[in-house]
């Protein structure tokens, strides 16, 4: 497929034409220059990228890196979050832009049009397989972890955070300034704001407050042609679509303007564990009816796992929650509702908001919340997920068969995540994630490993394969549904670009539903030529000869 190079601006085809006979050239050296980058090449595009970037200082070339930089590794290295991709034969990137001013994003989308070169945005890196930083043709990272700046603003309940941001920089940032106001999303601190809030954002309370996308007010993308637009200029169909479909298929996200949302000065958490001895399975199958009904101010995630106590195979399921009220309610609440878990008094744990944020991080009792500002996770591991959608509770049996399934594969974990609440409230159409009413909770599989190679590798893909295809009777069904924040290759891709409108809507609808047709369309519109594209980024109608249907 070609690219549809798009005429640049009058002011940068003046500077363009001083290098244009160089770049012909160089765009089929650029093939190799992963082998063996010559300086030349690295000269002709710096030339450019300074060309077309308008920031005097600093210059785009100190925060460019190539191959022979030393830096370049460390760089690529520092946001893979999962070990699979940290390999020899992973494929690199030609180089690696870290924009420190919105031109340096300008000048990589303009230069690398030109050259022919596919682009990854990276903010924090968290993609489950790694599709912010790999591909299979020549490509370069623009990687955002320089722009990370957080302003908050109380008075008007909203902030402006860049995408190269954590979730911790930003749950920190609001927490200095009020001790009642919060943010929903993700309850891994080192998440990337980038990644996160185009892809739908959902954490503790989701229940009351939606998701991310639920709670963004603007956005600052630069597109395909350089320009920069925020929600005025982009318009309502864009800024719905970079709101849970994926920012990567529209342009380079620079900033969010988000809604706070307010919390009580005082939360309560608790996290309890249960085996299969001390009724596992009733409590689960009674929590199916209880976590997606009960109080949106509560949400209680459980987390199943085989484990092997001494000898003796068992399931054991971690029930965590955060409650936004004090623990006297929220022990009368428990009373009410959820007897069978079998709380005690002294389980509920009364908390500030960002101490609970720490809690759910697994951070020891007493941790500063500084630790939040840390940027490197606690510890790195191979991994792969998936996830699924339940729309009817299941049956004791049911739950009974899935747990003799993780006690035979071993490894496995699973994640419980209620919905209804608030999530039931929000139509389908609001937003490109379609996963709202209907839903009694989302699954996610899990499975890590610590041994290098293609050996551990396999074992540990089919011992999560063999899980997820166990669960298909239990599970959401035409189409069975994922969570694209979960991304999964298995379900599909769009190979090396050329795809049928059935191959691609295979795992558009699994992500997207519906809407995966009105993201075609909002491709079609801002992104014709396919600039934006990777593994799993919505295909443009000229795709497909305008047409959606074969
Ligand atoms: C340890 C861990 C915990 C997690 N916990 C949660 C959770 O609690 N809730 C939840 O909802 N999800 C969770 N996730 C999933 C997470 O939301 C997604 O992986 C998310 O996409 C990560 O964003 P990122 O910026 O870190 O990732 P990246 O890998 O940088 O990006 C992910 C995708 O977004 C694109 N992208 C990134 N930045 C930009 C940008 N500035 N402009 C345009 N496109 C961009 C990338 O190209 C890629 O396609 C977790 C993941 C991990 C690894
Ligand atoms: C894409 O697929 C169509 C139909 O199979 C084929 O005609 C076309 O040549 C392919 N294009 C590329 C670039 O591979
Ligand atoms: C990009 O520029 C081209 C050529 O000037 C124009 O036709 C197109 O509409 C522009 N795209 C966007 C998204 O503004």
């Amino acid at each position: 497929m070609m690219i549809n190079v798009a005429k640049p601006s009058s002011q940068i085809v003046m500077k363009t034409q001083t290098t244009s006979a160089t770049l012909a050239i160089v765009s089929s050296l650029l093939l190799h220059a992963s082998m063996a980058a010559s300086d030349p090449i690295q000269d002709t595009f710096l030339q450019c990228l300074s060309n077309l970037s308008q920031s005097p200082s600093p210059p785009i070339s100190s925060v460019t890196y190539f191959p022979t930089n030393p830096s370049y590794t460390p760089i690529l290295h520092s946001y893979i979050r999962n070990l699979r991709f940290t390999t020899p034969k992973t494929p690199k990137p030609s180089f690696i832009v870290t924009p420190t001013h919105v031109s340096h994003i300008q000048a990589s989308i303009l230069c690398s049009k030109i050259h022919n070169l596919q682009v990854r945005i990276r903010s924090g890196g968290h993609d489950y397989d790694g599709l912010s930083y790999i591909s299979d043709v020549p490509f370069i990272i623009i990687d955002m972890f320089n722009l990370r700046s957080i302003t908050v603003n109380v008075e008007d309940e909203s902030a402006w955070v860049e995408s190269g941001a954590t979730l911790g920089e930003v749950y920190y940032r609001i927490a200095e300034q009020s001790k009642i106001h919060g943010y929903p999303a993700g309850v891994c601190p080192t998440v990337g704001v980038g990644g996160h809030l185009s892809g739908g954002g959902y954490g503790n309370m989701m229940r009351k407050h939606g998701l991310s996308v639920d709670n963004i007010l603007d956005a600052q993308i630069v597109d395909v042609n350089g320009s920069v637009l925020d929600r005025e200029s982009m318009g309502e169909d864009l800024f719905w679509a970079i709101r849970g479909g994926g920012g990567a298929s529209f342009g380079v996200i620079v900033s969010w303007k988000i809604k706070l949302v307010q919390v009580p000065e005082v939360v309560t958490v608790f996290r309890v564990e249960r085996t299969l001895e001390q009724g596992a399975t009733d409590i689960v199958h009674q929590w199916q009816y209880v976590g997606d009904t009960i109080d949106d101010d509560l949400f209680i995630r459980v987390v199943v796992m085989p484990v092997n106590r001494k000898t003796q195979k068992t399931v054991k399921a971690k029930f965590v929650a955060l409650y936004l009220g004090n623990a006297e309610k929220l022990e009368a609440l428990m009373g009410e509702r959820f007897p069978q878990l079998g709380l005690k008094h002294e389980d509920y744990v009364e908390r500030g908001w960002i101490e609970s944020v720490l809690y759910w991080s697994n951070y020891p009792i007493g941790t500063s919340a500084d630790i939040l500002l840390e940027r490197i996770p606690q510890s790195e591991k191979f991994l792969k997920k998936k996830s699924d959608y339940i729309q009817e509770p299941m049956s004791k049996a049911g739950l009974e068969g899935l747990w003799n399934k993780m006690m035979e594969l071993k490894k496995p974990v699973l994640t419980f995540n209620p919905y209804g609440g608030k999530m039931s409230e929000i139509p389908e159409l609001d937003t490109p994630f379609p996963h709202r009413a209907g839903n009694v909770y989302k699954i996610q599989y899990s499975v890590n490993w610590k041994e290098e190679g293609v050996e551990a590798e396999d074992k540990h893909l089919d011992l999560i394969r063999r899980l997820y295809e166990h669960m298909t009777p239990y599970v959401s069904t035409s189409p069975r549904c994922s969570y694209l924040n979960y991304r999964d290759v298995d379900l599909g891709t769009n190979g090396n670009g050329n795809v049928s409108y059935s191959e691609a809507s295979v795992w558009g609808t699994k992500y997207f539903k519906g809407n995966f047709e009105r993201l075609v369309q909002v491709k079609t519109a801002v992104d014709p030529g396919n600039f934006f594209r990777y593994e799993q980024s919505i295909p443009p109608l000229t795709a497909w000869n305008g047409k959606m249907a074969e």
